[in-house]
């Protein structure tokens, strides 16, 4: 399909609406003051989507991050802590395992909409307010404190990371953006190896594929247009 230039101010104007009924839905989140490393913590989170939002077209479910800020460097996603929730449910549990963070960091959950269309992508990061991880026992790599990520927040689940975390120490030790093979194949192998098995192999959704194809043009048409 070729797009001409009515469409494209057509397209532009609904993914622009898309996005403002994405602010609009914004819900809300109830997180403990503390959360305690290894014990089964309930939080409540709200996607706040509308029964009748657009958004439900392209995303049926969220994913629950641990964010945190290594020092010196801006905060971010760093592992998930729930693959899949389907978007209405907000009574979730998440466990933080002991060895993503020190004890005492201040962190925050994360949610992101997962594409119905490619679940290992998210529409982009909420954050909650802050909290303090009480009991870990991690500690930030060289790389961490390079300015460097770990992995992809996507794939990693937190119980995968702090494996993650020694490949990058053990092979990824120049202080430049080259890719490492060797780093990358390790940090693949943490994920398969310890990513709860009800994580990334969860099945494909690909109901309303037309609908998550137009949204990837209307997508293309903002950033170009
Ligand atoms: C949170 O943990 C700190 C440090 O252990 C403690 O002083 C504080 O009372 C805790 N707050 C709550 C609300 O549990
Ligand atoms: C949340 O879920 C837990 C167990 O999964 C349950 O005990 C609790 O009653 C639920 N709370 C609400 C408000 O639904
Ligand atoms: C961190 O704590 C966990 C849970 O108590 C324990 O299994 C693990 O061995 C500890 N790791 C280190 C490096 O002390």
């Amino acid at each position: 399909m070729v797009f001409g230039p009515k469409w494209m101010t057509l397209l532009s104007f609904l993914a622009l609406a898309g996005l403002f009924s994405q602010v609009e839905g914004y819900g809300g989140y109830d997180i403990p003051y503390n959360i305690t490393v290894e014990v089964p913590t309930r939080l409540r989170i709200d996607e706040g989507i509308a029964p009748d939002s657009e958004l439900r077209q392209r995303h049926n479910a969220y994913r629950v991050y641990l964010a945190a800020e290594p020092p010196g460097w801006g905060l971010g996603p760093m592992c998930w802590l729930v693959y899949a929730v389907r978007l209405d449910t907000q009574n979730i549990t998440v466990t933080v395992p002991a060895d993503v963070v020190p004890d005492g960091t201040r962190a925050h959950i994360s949610t992101g909409l997962i594409l119905r269309d490619n679940r290992d992508r998210v529409n982009g990061f909420s954050y909650t307010s802050s909290t303090t991880i009480l009991g870990g026992n991690g500690t930030w790599s060289q790389r961490e404190l390079d300015g460097w990520e770990i992995g992809s927040q996507d794939e990693l689940s937190c119980r995968a990371f702090a494996c993650a975390r020694e490949c990058e120490d053990t092979y990824n030790t120049g202080n430049d953006g080259s890719i490492n093979r060797r780093a990358d194949a390790c940090v693949r192998k943490c994920a398969r190896d310890l990513n709860p098995s009800n994580g990334a192999g969860s099945r494909h959704i690909t109901d309303n594929a037309f609908i998550s194809a137009l949204f990837m043009a209307m997508t293309v048409v903002m950033f170009y247009s």
